[in-house]
């Protein structure tokens, strides 16, 4: 194992977490997300260390490191080490320019709080590594092979939303993501004199990974009962609401709201670029709201804590809008806020929830950067 000390990288590379205003659990449906990277990232250190296939690994933020053989990779019985093993996986079925390299992390991104530490850490890797070996991979091939690894190797079956977001925005932007096409719009994010407070419950249930699955199912199952009578019906991208209450009494209960609450998110998330693109901000907080209630009581892949967060900001007439974010069971809450308000919210949100969970709230602002970059 070299020395990580005094690294001296031959390239670095940073690679944001994300947010998402609105579009939950509508990516492996064929819907739409409004995600954007935010000033949160890994910097990834790298450089060849001259050896055909030995790669080291340290990440700075659990003083802890890993060696490979690329000739040899398995699945890791330490999480994180498997975000990096099924980039390399992936990269290894496309190409085998690869060679030994050394590389070095750090993270100002907070695990498991929903913005996506994990598409970070494998669209950095894939990234660097496309860069330093010149593997010829384009932006949307690392966004593919970074989605593949959390699939095969961490075993979540996420949608496209997070990789795309991490690799593909533009400072100030949001996208405007098609996941059936998977093409996207940039839409400039003028929101003065609100801003991006984001909530971080410091939860994380373990039921989070289970019940991804599981509500990717439902969906699925749904959509196998309407194609049946629909043969062209692919995905909820081609059900709309009076399609799908054809088929109330032939979808078990649980399916059948499932796939209400994702068509109705998908036109939420269009009604919400609607909103933003006319400077209506108060409808687009009222459609994140909507979109909480449908997260929490439809979907049911909210928490306790999420959902005290999001009813607190009720009572303050300078946040405009308020959700949870991401995959659910924990993680964050996205708060569009006066910029004025922010301090005092931030002291009376922590103090309630620390005297009703017991458990210390984070709040940071966010700001929309760009996706990933190499560090001049
Ligand atoms: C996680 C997944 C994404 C997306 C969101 C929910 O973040 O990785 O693909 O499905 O949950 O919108």
């Amino acid at each position: 194992m070299p020395q990580f000390k005094n690294f001296i990288p031959q390239l670095t590379i940073e690679s944001p977490g994300r947010i998402n205003f609105i579009g939950e659990h509508t990516d492996y449906n064929g819907g739409f997300g409004l995600p954007t990277a935010i000033d949160k990232k890994i910097i990834f250190k790298l450089k060849k260390n001259n050896s055909k296939n030995i790669c080291n690994i340290y990440s700075a933020n659990y003083d802890a490191s890993f060696s490979l053989d690329l000739e040899n990779i398995k699945i890791s019985d330490k999480e994180w080490e498997n975000y990096i093993l099924g980039v390399l996986y992936e990269i290894q079925q496309l190409t085998n320019k690869v060679e030994g390299f050394d590389c070095v992390l750090s993270s100002d991104i907070p695990v498991g709080s929903g913005i996506s530490s994990s598409a970070a850490l494998e669209c950095g890797l894939a990234f660097g590594l496309n860069e330093m070996f010149d593997l010829g991979l384009s932006k949307l091939d690392i966004v593919k092979l970074s989605q593949r690894a959390e699939h095969n190797y961490v075993g979540t079956k996420c949608g496209i939303m997070d990789q795309y977001a991490s690799v593909m925005s533009k400072k100030d932007h949001v996208i405007l993501l098609d996941c059936q096409s998977i093409q996207h719009q940039y839409i400039p994010i003028e929101i003065k004199p609100y801003k991006i407070l984001l909530l971080n419950t410091n939860v994380s249930h373990s039921l989070a990974s289970s019940e991804y699955n599981t509500r990717r199912e439902e969906c699925e199952k749904g959509v196998s009962i309407i194609k049946k009578k629909y043969p062209e019906v692919n995905s909820l991208r081609d059900v709309d609401e009076a399609m799908l209450l054809e088929f109330k009494n032939l979808l078990s209960k649980t399916v059948y709201i499932r796939c209400r609450y994702v068509i109705e998110e998908k036109t939420r998330v269009l009604s919400a670029v609607e909103a933003l693109k006319e400077n209506r901000l108060n409808d687009f907080g009222a459609l994140m709201y909507a979109t909480h209630y449908g997260l929490s009581k439809e979907y049911e892949v909210s928490c306790p804590e999420l959902d005290f967060l999001v009813e607190f900001s009720k009572n303050f007439d300078t946040i405009i809008g308020s959700r949870m974010m991401g995959g659910g069971f924990g993680g964050c809450t996205i708060n569009l806020i006066h910029e004025d308000a922010i301090s005092d919210f931030i002291e009376k949100v922590s103090l309630a929830y620390f005297n009703k969970f017991n458990i210390k709230l984070d709040a940071f602002v966010a700001n929309p950067s760009r996706g990933t970059s190499v560090v001049n």
